[in-house]
């Protein structure tokens, strides 16, 4: 997920240069590894970017210092996708000819293929990626005889994926061209004077109020104070909604939600969505070293420890190997003198740059010949630098100090590679297989629509908690993983002590602090251990609690013995139910959420936690 920011105007009492570096700096949350401006002034092209964070390379170069007769310009912030966050691989991107500059956010599918075509015409590439090819392809279509809108619609024929991206050319130094295909693209206008494009709408809002939403498959031609949309599929012109934004700018960067942990639950849906475009070849390049591995274990901090147990019992399903989770800060000690030669070792982390699973990679690395397969979201994070082989979840940014959308495109990743485990093995028909794949692709859709109508069960479950300082979660099988997530979501941002716990464990001890009323939240997907789970509900209830349950949607037996239940519309059966730590944690993350609203606590910053931790 990056930032483009771009502006065009016919003012000359603007410092432009000061309009584009602050509007992209209002998109920084959007992704901050290294930035980059191009103007327009005398028929040339002027570059500026590098890698770091703004504020950083504003000590080095004034990406603000741009020619004055400019008129236009256009800026990215980058958050790595393809190709490492260096000087060289920051926006914008330029073609040979140096006169077409590209500022894009987005994944273009089909680039090495592109890139191959372009390479043997003897367009010469600068960077590692994905965007790079489309300045080329504009350039080639204009040496064909097409002006600037036509190459610009005719190169996004050629591209799949998904795109926002803004386009300048020396020889129409009165437009900007800006494209939109699954990735947000906002217009801002002061009409008569300037326009704007941008990711989001806080980049121009301190400016202007008014601006147009794009949609996908549609293309905008931006001069100065005036826009026209032409939609990419019927190539005619269309008319749009001029929209009054009424936000402040705080919330603008939250995409109108109170906190970023709330966005960014809701932008889970999203994220798996990006995050299911993994190349398929580096999924097998996991699988194949996970199936012919003896020793695997897997390493981790925090929520990604959560993601963790969930992913190993789902890979262990499919691969028929047991795998030994170790949180990261124990790792050495546990293993101290049994760590095997060629063992396989996953190590998951948001940030790439936890010490302590850092430290457990490189200690192994240091005893025994290990392979090191890490996921993590940040590309060129320091874990990378310890592993074989990396694979980059698609959840952009997070913000939120409390991981939620991170959480969800791990296990989904661990997910994927079970699945491709699958098909290597054929431990199941082709058909089972593919009913597994097809329930898992369905997971973004299902936490959509349990966000979109079944959030009023989450307060009601807030409420009815308020009173109750702790509380147990409870679960078997996978779900104790998603119960030991959402206990440390509610310790995390509600400051409440929550334990996720076994529910068959509980017998032994933590049942004697069962009293009248005391609130048991059961995650019960209708799985293999649905039947004992029943008894253990009936356990809790015979000595007063209050049995609160997260269920699919057409439950009957536990929902009958609750007092409140949650459900999450998925169908209930095993192929659904093996992934259901991706599809009941969002209403853990809720509820959480809504607990420490509830105690007037701020859940993106929750009290004495930072969201990487660099110390042991
Ligand atoms: C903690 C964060 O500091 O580190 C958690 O507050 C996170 O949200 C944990 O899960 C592990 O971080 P990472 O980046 O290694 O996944």
């Amino acid at each position: 997920m990056c930032g483009i920011f771009g502006v065009i105007t016919n003012q000359d009492n603007i410092s432009l240069g000061n309009v584009v570096l602050e509007g992209i700096k209002r998109l920084e949350y959007r992704g901050y590894d290294s930035c980059g401006v191009v103007s327009l002034s005398n028929s040339k092209l002027y570059i500026k970017k590098d890698s770091g964070k703004i504020e950083e390379i504003q000590k080095r170069i004034d990406l603000a210092e741009i020619p004055n007769n400019s008129k236009l310009a256009l800026a990215h912030t980058r958050w790595a996708t393809h190709g490492k966050p260096t000087r060289i691989n920051s926006h914008p991107h330029s073609d040979c000819s140096n006169k077409i500059a590209v500022v894009h956010n987005g994944i273009i599918e089909n680039f090495i293929e592109l890139r191959k075509a372009l390479s043997e015409r003897g367009h010469i590439f600068k960077s590692d990626t994905d965007t790079e090819v489309i300045p080329h392809l504009i350039e080639i279509k204009m040496k064909e005889g097409l002006d600037f809108k036509e190459s610009v619609v005719e190169t996004l024929k050629l591209l799949t994926g998904a795109y926002a991206l803004a386009v300048c050319h020396v020889d129409y130094p009165d437009s900007i061209i800006v494209a939109r295909k699954e990735s947000p693209l906002v217009i801002g206008i002061i009409e008569g004077k300037t326009t704007y494009c941008a990711s989001d709408i806080p980049a121009f809002l301190p400016l202007t109020r008014k601006c147009y939403i794009m949609d996908d498959d549609e293309l905008a031609i931006l001069k100065a104070g005036e826009v026209e949309f032409i939609n990419l599929k019927t190539n005619e012109k269309i008319e749009k909604e001029l929209k009054t934004i009424d936000w402040s700018i705080d919330a603008a960067e939250k995409g109108g939600y109170e906190h970023f942990m709330l966005k960014e639950i809701y932008e889970e849906p999203t994220a798996m969505k990006r995050t299911m475009k993994i190349s398929k070849d580096l999924l097998r390049i996991f699988a194949n070293i996970l199936w012919s591995a003896e020793n695997i274990y897997i390493t981790a901090a925090g929520t990604s420890f959560y993601a963790s147990l969930a992913g190993k019992f789902i890979i262990s399903r499919f691969l028929g190997k047991y795998i030994q989770a170790i949180e990261c800060s124990e790792f050495q000690t546990q293993l101290f003198n049994s760590l095997k030669n060629e063992s396989v070792i996953i190590a998951v982390s948001q940030s790439g740059e936890t010490i302590d699973t850092i430290e457990a990679i490189r200690w192994a690395k240091s005893k025994r010949n290990v392979k090191i397969l890490t996921i993590t979201n940040v590309v060129g994070s320091s874990l990378t630098r310890y592993s074989d082989h990396v694979i980059v979840t698609q959840a952009g940014p997070e913000i939120g100090v409390a991981a939620t959308k991170t959480y969800n495109t791990q296990v989904l990743t661990l997910a994927l590679i079970a699945i491709e485990i699958a098909k290597l093995r054929k431990i199941e028909l082709e058909s089972e297989i593919e009913k597994y794949e097809k329930a898992l692709e369905e997971t973004p859709q299902i936490i959509e629509n349990f966000l979109k109508n079944n959030v009023d069960s989450i307060k009601d479950v807030v409420n009815t908690l308020e009173k109750s300082v702790n509380f147990f979660i409870l679960a078997r099988g996978i779900s104790i993983a998603t119960a030991k997530e959402g206990g440390l979501k509610l310790k995390e941002v509600a400051c409440r002590f929550i334990e996720g716990y076994s529910a068959a464990h509980a017998k032994h001890g933590p049942i004697s602090l069962v009293r009248e009323g005391f609130p048991i939240i059961f995650i019960a997907p209708p799985d293999e251990t649905y039947q004992r789970l029943i008894g253990n509900v009936m356990e809790f209830k015979a000595r007063g609690g209050k049995i609160i349950s997260l269920v699919v949607e057409n439950d009957k037996y536990i929902s009958d013995l609750s007092n409140i239940s949650i459900r999450i519309p998925q169908p209930g059966n095993k192929y659904y139910n093996i992934f259901s730590p991706i599809t009941f944690t969002p209403a853990l993350q809720l509820l959480a959420y809504y607990a420490a609203l509830l105690h007037g606590l701020d859940p993106d910053k929750p009290l004495n936690l930072s969201k990487t931790v660099t110390v042991h």
